[in-house]
């Protein structure tokens, strides 16, 4: 038999999505991998029964529903500052994951160098293999993930074709001030480089953090593309809903890998999810105060219970540190799916996210329902006795 690609022996399959799949089997409480499990806005859902008998049910246009487009264009344009045309800045795509895979390899030729920051999301690294991009990576330090300028500098210098960032981050929790934006910006501009953002958190953000979007930063618009979705502002993430904003020249590219990957995303969901765009902004206040009090109820039960965590200051993720509990010689691989079996709750590995080496971290999320994150705290509570 002939050789089969090369390329995926460099990348596993995704240990977040594999501790779903064990948090299944051991009946644990599913804190790895994020999704809520309280319900999408009523008004989408009581939409979506109305498409389910109207329509429409066929493939749509390629690059998204017109209507769609156009909504997106109102509620991201309104959020962005600035007025995004719906026929030529946007492209609606499976997820904010195939936008950032359309977009690297619109961007890119084999052989280039993507930045992006360590911790990192872990489809950042595999989608650039599968480019065949070589990523290089540069440290966020905790516990307040700054950067070291001299040291991203370094990478830009490297000869590198894009930054991948994700603003709020997975799974730091660190959302970039303007300042640190302004710095990456003008190095971007510098050394000629494209920002590929990753923003699919932009409206969970706590305290007096502000989010900042890269394409309104001075002379960014011309090298970003924004990546973003609906999954998580409002609560669909199996809609698979996501969608590119970038300017025309960026966009035609990006709109020919989308065509030929995917064809285009489901056109019922996109045409019940109008409704949910059209949503004022009380619809994201409301929403982010939901998200501040999971928060509260989860990090004070914690605090609590004596787990070491990261305060998060965006997405709904804390690094909770386990080395008082890990055994000698354990992986933290290993402790996770020990975890997830003895004491009934999914956490991921925090060696799936970090280059550094790490081995006494996890990642826990809490996008959940009171009553989950109050069972979820109790059976932590036994963590100690469970994981001797
Ligand atoms: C940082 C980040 N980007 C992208 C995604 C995937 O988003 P989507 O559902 O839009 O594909 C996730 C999902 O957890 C994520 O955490």
């Amino acid at each position: 038999m002939q050789e089969m690609s090369r390329r995926n022996k460099q990348f596993t399959d995704s240990v977040i999505r594999r501790m779903t799949r064990i948090a299944l089997d051991a009946g644990a409480i599913n804190l790895a991998q994020g999704f809520p499990d309280f319900d999408p806005p009523k008004a989408m859902l009581d939409r979506l029964a109305e498409v389910s008998h109207e329509g429409p049910h066929q493939y749509p246009i390629t690059m998204g529903a017109p209507n769609f487009r156009a909504a997106l264009a109102r509620k991201c344009g309104r959020f962005m500052g600035r007025t995004l045309n719906p026929d030529t800045e946007i492209v609606v795509t499976i997820g904010s994951t195939e936008a950032m895979v359309d977009t690297i390899f619109a961007l890119t030729n084999p052989g280039d160098k993507i930045i992006m920051f360590s911790p990192y999301f872990e489809n950042y690294h595999a989608q650039a293999i599968m480019a065949d991009c070589e990523a290089v990576f540069v440290p966020l330090v905790p516990p307040e993930f700054h950067f070291d300028p001299e040291v991203l500098e370094d990478a830009f210098r490297q000869g590198a074709k894009a930054i991948l960032i994700c603003n709020p981050s997975n799974p730091s929790g660190k959302v970039f001030t303007y300042d640190e934006l302004k710095l990456i910006a003008d190095l971007c501009i510098k050394y000629d480089v494209y920002a590929i953002m990753d923003e699919v958190y932009e409206h969970i953000i706590y305290d007096n953090n502000r989010h900042t979007y890269m394409n309104s930063l001075p002379g960014m618009w011309e090298r970003t593309v924004s990546c973003s979705s609906l999954s998580k502002t409002y609560s669909v993430t199996g809609w698979r809903l996501g969608y590119a904003i970038a300017p025309e020249p960026l966009m035609e590219r990006i709109k020919q890998y989308h065509d030929f990957n995917t064809v285009g995303a489901p056109s019922p969901l996109m045409e019940a999810a109008v409704v949910g765009l059209d949503m004022p902004d009380s619809y994201y206040e409301e929403f982010g105060a939901h998200y501040a009090h999971m928060k509260k109820l989860f990090t004070d039960g914690l605090k609590n219970i004596g787990i070491p965590f990261t305060d998060p200051q965006g997405a709904y993720f804390v690094l909770a540190n386990i080395s008082p509990y890990l055994k000698k010689g354990q992986s933290d691989v290993e402790f996770c799916e020990e975890m997830a079996r003895k004491v009934g709750v999914a956490c991921v590995p925090g060696t799936s996210f970090f280059r550094e080496n790490v081995s006494d971290i996890v990642r826990v999320h809490f996008a959940k329902k009171d009553e989950t994150l109050y069972d979820a705290l109790d059976r932590l509570s036994h963590i100690k006795e469970k994981m001797a």
